[in-house]
């Protein structure tokens, strides 16, 4: 297990730990210390949604300070052990060429969505019983986000973003004052990408970033349907959106990234926080985390204002 998934397993087992209904751990200096060091060496935050060290859960962990603000039960911390590793999966295979036929672009999208349902990888790397997650919505909108990859609930209804992120994401739509239906969305991956460990009853310990090699494998995929779109505006939802549209290279973090306008294959793309980070800042009160809430809605206003959607005082004033 690397850095990133010791992180995830630990915050999983914060989490089982919690729904146990524990309220405190203790943790030995050394532990803390360990910690403090595993978390110097995470990724900085960029808004990807792989990592999320769910602040309640990660509150919980604190130094034994003698004072137990109530009488739970105090448990001695341990790092989980390792899940066993699944042996590693053989390399993807080359991409073949997305071929579509002419027409207009219901014809085109139904015989993209078929291929991508149908693909060979994407079924094999799809969990088992789950499904291969496409993009959904309004093939004549303005207005295209790209996320990530599916989580556990977008693979169980195969339809991207449902899930919590999902939930925020129809909230941030609402506030631009329109609705799903209005909009398109989809995913950089169409798989949920699998951590390599699992948990005793098979299911999976968290969610990861895509590698790049998966990355490549998909990326025909949200560009075809960008190609049959045609949206005026790219919402690029996370670093991963980012790197997959822009290039892995051209931005070191979503700070970078977010702020100003940059082109996909001619159409202007502007990045902002993936919902999942955003849901990590809900709650927080530090001017931090309010600036992050308010630059992803500045991110939003800017959209809005390039897709010709009409924005009234009250949007325009909403953080003022
Ligand atoms: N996060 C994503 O990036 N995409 C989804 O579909 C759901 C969560």
């Amino acid at each position: 297990m690397n850095t990133r998934e010791q992180l995830l397993a630990l915050n999983d087992e914060l989490r089982r730990l919690k729904a146990e209904g524990n309220r405190t751990i203790s943790v030995s200096p050394e532990a803390m210390q360990a910690l403090r060091d595993a978390l110097a060496d995470a990724p900085e935050e960029d808004g990807r949604s792989g990592f999320t060290p769910d602040a309640n859960v990660a509150l919980a962990v604190s130094e034994p300070s003698g004072v137990k603000p109530d009488p739970q039960p105090v448990r001695t911390f341990v790092l989980p052990t390792p899940a066993p590793v699944v042996a590693a999966k053989p390399a993807l295979p080359p991409r073949p060429d997305v071929v579509l036929p002419d027409g207009d672009k219901p014809t085109r999208w139904n015989a993209l969505r078929e291929i991508v349902l149908n693909d060979p990888t994407c079924r094999q790397n799809v969990h088992p019983g789950k499904q291969v997650v496409f993009g959904v919505g309004n093939l004549d909108t303005a207005i295209m986000f790209v996320g990530e990859a599916p989580g556990a609930d977008e693979e169980d209804q195969g339809e991207p973003f449902v899930g919590r992120a999902g939930q925020l994401l129809n909230r941030m739509i609402k506030a631009m004052g329109l609705d799903r239906s209005q909009v398109y969305i989809g995913n950089i991956l169409n798989w949920r990408p699998a951590m390599g460990a699992r948990n005793a009853d098979g299911s999976q310990t968290g969610n990861r970033p895509p590698t790049q090699e998966e990355m490549a494998c998909c990326l025909p995929f949200i560009r075809a349907q960008i190609a049959i779109i045609q949206p005026k505006v790219i919402v690029a939802l996370g670093k991963t959106a980012v790197d997959g549209l822009l290039g892995p290279d051209r931005f070191k973090s979503m700070g970078a990234a977010r702020g100003s306008w940059h082109e996909y294959a001619g159409t202007p793309l502007r990045a902002t926080y993936h919902p999942s980070y955003l849901l990590r800042q809900e709650g927080l009160v530090s001017a931090a985390a309010k600036k992050i809430k308010r630059d992803a809605w500045e991110d939003l206003l800017a959209v809005m204002e390039r897709a010709g959607v009409t924005i009234s005082d009250k949007q325009r004033n909403y953080f003022l």
